[in-house]
C-alpha cells in the first residue's frame, strides 16, 4: 500500500509545496517513488488556484526543486480519510488541523514537520511570507532536514 502524505500550511503557496517537492525529491532518488503519493494543501483558501510564490520558486529551483503544485484549500471531509500522515509546518496550522479533526483517528494523524528534524533545533517551519531572501533559505534548509527525519521515521512501518 502507498503511503499517503500531506503537508500543510496557511497559504499552500510557500512551505507546503516546497515540502512537497523537496519530500518528492528525497523519495525519488532513492527509488521510493512508487511508494508514496504526496499532496500539500493550505489551512486557507486565500491562493486556492495559484502557483506556488514567485520568490519561493526561485529559490526552490536554484536547489533542482520544481514546484508545480497548485495552491487548494486543506478539505477535512476528505483529506482526513484519504492520508495517512498530515504534516503540519508551524503550530497555527497545527491547532487549526486539531480543529477540524473529526475524531480520534483524524487526530493521530497529524504531525509537525520539525519533529522529524535531524539537525535543526527550530520548532516550526517559519513562515517566509512577509520576510526576505534569508526566510525562504531556511525554510528549505529546514525542509531538507526534516524530510530526510520524516523518510528514516517511516520507512520502515
Ligand atoms: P505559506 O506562506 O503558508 O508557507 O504558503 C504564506 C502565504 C501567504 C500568506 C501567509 C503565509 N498570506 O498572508 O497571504
Amino acid at each position: 500500500m502507498k503511503k499517503k502524505v500531506l503537508f500543510v500550511c496557511l497559504g499552500n503557496i510557500c512551505r507546503s509545496p516546497s515540502a512537497e517537492a523537496v519530500f518528492s525529491g528525497l523519495v525519488k532518488n532513492k527509488g521510493l517513488s512508487i511508494n508514496f503519493e504526496i499532496d500539500s494543501a493550505g489551512t486557507s483558501a486565500w491562493h486556492a488556484g495559484e502557483k506556488a510564490d514567485r520568490r519561493m520558486q526561485s529559490h526552490a529551483i536554484e536547489r533542482g526543486y520544481d514546484l508545480t503544485s497548485i495552491s487548494r484549500q486543506f478539505n477535512p471531509n476528505t483529506d482526513f480519510d484519504h492520508f495517512d500522515y498530515i504534516i503540519g509546518m508551524d503550530d497555527q496550522n497545527i491547532s487549526n488541523l486539531k480543529a477540524m479533526a473529526r475524531n480520534r483517528q483524524d487526530l493521530s494523524k497529524i504531525y509537525k514537520m520539525t519533529d522529524f528534524s535531524k539537525e535543526f533545533t527550530y520548532n516550526e517551519i517559519p513562515d517566509p511570507y512577509y520576510g526576505g531572501d534569508a526566510g525562504f533559505e531556511l525554510v528549505l534548509d529546514l525542509l531538507e532536514d526534516a524530510c530526510k527525519g520524516f523518510l528514516e521515521t517511516i520507512k520502515d512501518s
